[in-house]
């Protein structure tokens, strides 16, 4: 469900921006500089709580200023409602419609932002962190009760770890053990079906996009049965001070026509390939929650030919999504002229046209 008015003060080079949306689809074009990837964090600030170019989310915060504020009202089953965010000297707060004390959570419920961005292709070639949040982001949306198993499984991984490092007795260990087996089994099953359909829906999306054979599989993080791996990694795991087998190691393997994907696809195929995954997960989300939510297409002409460039956006396209999408200029992008486009320059966005 789509954002019907974005407001943006104090965020990098953006001042002052109000810009009414359309519920579909919208363009923002202007130079190097001028402040479109700024637009898209602001968006992504709100629904994700951090931005997707830095770890800090201060940095944000325009040279000079003390704070930033984004503001979205945001059309949902229950009206419009309206979610803030603010970043200050004491971190970060939200606020939806005017009531302080929200949480990241709380909007995460409400409000679904994903991205696809020039740096994508890091799902792929980063290390497994990124595909583990990945995962465990889809299966929020996906499976009610997972956020609050999967801060059980760390709550307990955090004390199995302490047990250890304090050189706790095996049989002290034991609960500890027994506790983590029992969540972290639960955590990993929840995840590998939504893998499972989550690998399925990409590899149908690939076809298309890449005209290539994908595989998306599943890595919990052990061989076996959890309580086996416990039970064998146990003298290693006393010597090291912490918990090795769990889903703390799961990941993903991305292979491209049988090989990895990470040690041969070319760049351009890296970033196709994880727009795969981000539009199957959109899609996952939208079948299991029946709301649709943002998708933030950032310079899709980067590194793509024109032919990819083309199939991409019209994957996007089809999407049930809010389509927020940036580039240098309209004649570099397959342009649909039903939709509005914004200009951006200098920290500032007009037009629109709506
Ligand atoms: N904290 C900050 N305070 C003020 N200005 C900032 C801050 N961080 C970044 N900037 C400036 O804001 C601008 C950011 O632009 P942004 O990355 O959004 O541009 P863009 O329109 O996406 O450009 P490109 O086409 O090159 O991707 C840059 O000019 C940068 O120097
Ligand atoms: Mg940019």
């Amino acid at each position: 469900m789509p954002l019907e008015r974005l407001r943006v003060d104090g965020l990098r080079v953006l001042t002052g921006v109000d810009c009414r949306l359309h519920p579909e689809r919208n363009y923002f074009f202007g130079p190097n500089g001028a402040g479109k990837t700024s637009l898209l964090e602001a968006c992504f600030l709100v629904g994700r709580g951090r931005s997707f170019r830095t770890r800090q989310t201060r940095k944000l915060i325009q040279h000079g200023r003390s704070s930033l504020s984004v503001t979205v009202d945001h059309r949902c089953a229950e009206g419009v409602r309206r979610i803030g965010v603010k970043v200050g000297p004491e971190g970060l707060s939200y606020r939806i419609d005017r009531q302080k004390g929200a949480s990241i959570t709380d909007v995460a419920r409400i409000l679904a932002v994903d991205v696809i961005d020039p740096s994508i292709h890091r799902l792929i070639e980063g290390g497994p962190s990124e595909r583990r949040r990945f995962i465990d982001w889809g299966v929020f949306h996906v499976e009610h009760t997972y956020l609050e198993l999967w801060k059980r499984y760390r709550r307990i991984l955090g004390q199995r770890n302490a047990a250890l490092k304090a050189r706790m007795s095996r049989a002290g260990l034991e609960p500890w053990t027994r506790a983590l087996t029992e969540t972290g089994e639960a955590v990993s099953a929840m995840r590998a079906e939504y893998v499972a359909r989550l690998g399925q829906a990409a590899a149908e999306i690939a076809g298309r996009l890449l005209g290539r054979r994908l595989e998306v599989v599943f890595r919990p993080g052990w061989q076996g049965s959890l309580a086996d791996a416990l039970r064998d990694d146990l003298e290693r795991d006393v010597a090291l001070g912490y918990t090795q087998a769990g889903p703390q190691r799961a990941d993903l393997a991305v292979r491209l026509e049988g090989h990895q994907a990470a040690d041969e696809a070319s760049r351009g195929q890296q970033k196709l390939i994880a727009a795969c995954l981000v539009i199957a997960h959109v899609r996952e989300a939208w079948a299991a929650a029946g709301r649709s939510g943002v998708l933030l297409v950032d310079d899709p002409a980067a590194e793509l030919d024109r032919g990819a460039l083309e199939r991409l956006l019209k994957e996007v396209e089809a999407l049930p999504s809010q389509l927020l999408i940036t580039g240098l200029s309209p004649d570099l992008l397959p342009v649909d002229p039903r939709f509005p486009m914004f200009h951006v320059e200098q920290g500032r966005v007009r037009g629109g046209g709506l």
